[in-house]
Formats: C-alpha cells, structure tokens, sequence
C-alpha cells in the first residue's frame, strides 16, 4: 500500500466527471488499498478517487470512532432520499476550511464491493452526508459549492 497525493481546490481534475468501474482489475484493487491509507492518514472520513487523481467512480468511507469500520463504494448511486441536515462539512482537496451545507438525513446508496457484487446501504446523520459528499466528487462537484453562507477557517 502507499499514500496517494490528494489533489486540492483549484486542479482541475475536481471539477471533471468519473467513469464507471467495469470490472475489477489489479489496479483497481491496488488503488481502493491506497485511498483507505491516504484517508487513514489525513484523518479523513472520506475520499473519492478524483481526489487521488484517478477519474474513477470509486469512494471509500469509514464515519467510525475507531476507524475500523471502512466502506468501500462502486459505481455508487443515491437511489433513496429524505429528510434534511444542516450542518458543517470540510473536505481533504479544501484543506484548513469548512462550511455549513444542507443534505438528506438518510439516504439509500446501491453500490457494487470489491468483488463487484451488487449491495445496496442506507446511511443516516454522518454518513448519509459523508456518501451525499463523496457522490458529489465523482460527479465534479465540490462542497465549496454547496455552502450557505462564507467558508470558515479552520484549525488545521
Ligand atoms: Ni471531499
């Protein structure tokens, strides 16, 4: 395994769109293990692989305390929305600041796993917006974008 580069606001690549996993291949496998490090390490509960720099609908996540609980998301698709959360957000490629956003309060995500075995997950609270979040980046949009209000400076 081996950290990856997280690009950051302003390269380009953010705003572009991800194409569909087909089928799992090495690189790909070589690739998921790489984004669950480099998320493990920047303290992160999130990363899409735009974010990496490879332009594949592939997105990892772990909400957990513990950071011990990773998902792994392909070709994932909101397939189910309700309810609402207004709350502050922040990103890897956007570091040292937040924002406050609107999202769903649970979603409903179908996603293929490594195996490329169809599942489907639903999420609430932290992790329907970490998923609302990372679909976004496949899709070229950033959170920055989202924001009610001015971004906020934060510690680190
Ligand atoms: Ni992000």
């Amino acid at each position: 395994m081996a950290l990856r580069n997280i690009r950051t606001e302003g390269d380009p690549i953010l705003g572009k769109i991800s194409k569909p996993i087909l089928e799992m291949t090495e690189k790909t496998k070589i690739l998921i293990e790489d984004m669950l490090e480099t998320m493990y390490h920047a303290n992160g509960v999130g990363l899409a692989a735009v974010q990496a720099g490879v332009l594949k609908r592939v997105v990892v996540i772990d909400v957990s305390e513990e950071g011990n609980s990773p998902i792994i998301l392909i070709n994932p698709e909101i397939i189910d929305k309700s309810g609402s959360q207004t709350g502050d957000e922040g990103c890897l490629s956007v570091p040292g600041k937040s924002g406050v956003v609107t999202r769903a309060m649970k979603v409903k995500v179908k996603a293929f796993d490594e195996n490329m075995k169809v599942f489907e997950l639903e999420g609430e609270g932290l992790l329907a917006r970490a998923i609302q979040h990372e679909v976004d980046h496949l899709d070229g949009i950033l959170y920055t974008s989202k924001v009610e209000g001015k971004l906020n400076e934060t510690e680190d």
